[in-house]
C-alpha cells in the first residue's frame, strides 16, 4: 500500500506533524499548495498562522466552493481561508472556485483548466463522515474532474454545525473531481475523531470502491494519513 499510515492519538502532537509535514514541503521547493477547510484543518491553519513560514511566493488552490452564498458569508470558504490562513499568511496567488459564478458548470470547467495547467505539490484533504473528499460524493465516478454536487443530506447536517440551522446550509457546491485530486504528487489526509471511523476502517480495509470515495486515494503513489484514530493496528 503506498499510504504511510500515521497514527497519533495526541491531537497536539497530530496536528504538530501536519504542520511539519508542509514546512518540510516547503523547505523542499513546494510552490502550489492544495488547501481544504472544515473543522479539521482549523488547528492545521492555527499552527501555520503561528509559524514563522513564509508562503509569499506560493500559490494555493482549494478543493472546493459552497454555491448559493455570497464569497462574504461567514462561511463561504473564501471567508474561511481568509480568516484562517490568508490575512496572516499571504500567498502570491490564492484560488478557490468561485460559487457566484452565473454559470456555475462554466466555472467549474475554467477551475479544471487552471488546475490542468498546475502541478500541485501537496494536495491536504480532510474526509467526510461517509467517505467524500473535497465534496465527492458516496458514488462520484472516480474520473471525475471539477463539477457541480448537489450535497448529500447527511453532509448537510454535518455542515449545519457552522450555520444558524440546516435551511441556510447551501445545497450545491464546485468541488474538484477524484481524477483532480488524485492529480497532486502528494496527498495529505487528515481524519480526527470517531465520526470518522467508518471512512478510516474503509479505507485501511483496502478495498477499492467508488461507494466510498476516500477509497480511491489507495490508487495514489504517494499519500499520508494522520489520524487519532486506532485503525489498521
Ligand atoms: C472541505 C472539504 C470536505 C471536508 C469534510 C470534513 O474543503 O472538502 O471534504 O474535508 O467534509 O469536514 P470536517 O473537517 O468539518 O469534518
Amino acid at each position: 500500500m503506498a499510504i504511510k499510515l500515521e497514527i497519533i492519538q495526541n491531537q497536539e502532537k497530530l496536528y504538530n506533524r501536519g504542520a511539519e509535514i508542509i514546512a518540510n514541503a516547503l523547505k523542499n521547493g513546494a510552490e502550489t499548495f492544495g488547501l481544504a477547510t472544515g473543522g479539521t484543518m482549523l488547528p492545521l491553519y492555527e499552527r501555520l498562522r503561528n509559524s514563522d513560514l513564509d508562503f509569499s511566493h506560493c500559490q494555493s488552490i482549494n478543493l472546493d466552493e459552497y454555491v448559493g452564498i455570497p464569497k462574504e458569508h461567514h462561511e463561504s470558504y473564501h471567508s474561511y481561508m481568509k480568516r484562517q490562513l490568508f490575512n496572516k499568511k499571504p500567498f502570491k496567488v490564492t484560488y478557490i472556485p468561485n460559487g457566484e459564478a452565473i454559470d456555475i458548470q462554466q466555472e467549474a470547467n475554467n477551475y479544471e483548466e487552471l488546475l490542468k495547467s498546475l502541478t500541485v505539490s501537496l494536495q491536504v484533504v480532510g474526509v467526510g463522515e461517509n467517505g467524500h473528499i473535497g465534496f465527492n460524493e458516496p458514488g462520484t465516478p472516480f474520473n471525475s474532474e471539477t463539477h457541480v454536487v448537489e450535497l448529500a443530506e447527511s453532509t448537510r447536517e454535518a455542515n449545519a454545525r457552522f450555520f444558524n440551522s440546516i435551511e441556510e446550509v447551501p445545497k450545491k457546491a464546485i468541488t474538484m473531481g477524484i481524477s483532480t485530486i488524485l492529480r497532486a504528487e502528494c496527498i495529505l489526509l487528515i481524519a480526527i475523531g470517531e465520526k470518522k471511523r467508518f471512512a478510516m476502517e474503509a479505507l485501511l480495509k483496502g478495498e477499492i470502491t467508488e461507494e466510498i470515495p476516500v477509497t480511491s486515494i489507495l490508487q495514489h503513489p504517494n499519500v499520508i494519513v494522520l489520524t487519532d484514530l486506532n485503525v489498521g493496528e
